[in-house]
């Protein structure tokens, strides 16, 4: 295997990441320093070390957890405030979110020690369709609903189309859901924010073939194989790019 995807994989750095460590001259592999990210590795036999601290691979795991409002998708906090490794206990191995939820937002968010994956699955250009459920201030009219289906500007930049309907209209709020391919940061809310129905809660219930299914908020399961498979073959066609 390529020496980035290694790294990778071994969840020292994103594959992007792992180029320009490997180029920076911070790994060695059977002692020898290697600057080529394309350096051809054999996993089993070969010894390798980024600055001096020998890279072991880990079995890879992939988890979809119902994320909680209120827990963090991040691995630690400053502010010592709840994240949704504490929701893992039970996890051995060293887990990142791939993507992120907002802290009060809640629902399907997914991590793993790959970080070959990782990259794969986040990555703009794969475009994986991600679905939200929000519920929104005001009622909202057919012409919003086609403005948002349109692209509305967030940013100083159009979003791309999405694909959104109306799943509940009651006094002064609507329940929505919205179909984006994008992953901008705060998104979902920055869309409805621009067409003056700001969101009130918001939940992920499915990113590609995965949902909520079976689960509560705070439960995870392991993904099947299948669906790894499915995910990884999803980012790819999606995003019309080879990998190796
Ligand atoms: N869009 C948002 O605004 N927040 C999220 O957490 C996810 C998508």
């Amino acid at each position: 295997m390529r020496l980035s995807r290694f790294l990778a994989v071994a969840g020292a750095a994103s594959r992007r990441k792992a180029e320009d460590i490997i180029r920076a001259g911070r790994v060695r592999v059977n002692q020898a320093l290697v600057k080529d990210p394309a350096f051809n590795v054999e996993a089993e036999h070969d010894r390798v070390e980024l600055d001096g601290r020998v890279l072991q691979l880990e079995e890879p795991v992939y988890i979809l957890l119902y994320k909680p409002a209120g827990y963090l998708s991040t691995v630690t906090d400053t502010h010592g405030r709840p994240t949704v490794l504490d929701l893992l206990p039970a996890v051995r191995q060293r887990l990142y979110p791939v993507g992120r939820l907002d802290l009060d937002t809640e629902g399907l968010l997914l991590l793993s020690n790959d970080g070959d994956f990782t990259y794969l699955i986040t990555h703009p250009r794969h475009e994986i369709e991600k679905v939200y459920q929000a519920e929104v201030k005001g009622e909202v009219t057919r012409r919003v609903v086609r403005q948002l289906r349109d692209g509305v500007m967030v940013d100083g930049r159009p979003t791309s189309p999405a694909r959104v309907k109306v799943l509940k209209r009651s006094r002064g709020r609507t329940r929505l859901e919205i179909r984006i391919h994008e992953g901008r940061k705060r998104q979902v809310k920055k869309m409805c924010a621009s067409v003056g129905h700001p969101v009130l809660s918001l939940k992920r219930t499915a990113l590609g073939v995965l949902t909520l299914q079976g689960l509560k908020p705070g439960d995870y399961r392991h993904l099947i194989r299948q669906e790894v498979d499915q995910l990884r073959s999803l980012a790819v066609e999606d995003g019309g790019h080879e990998f190796d």
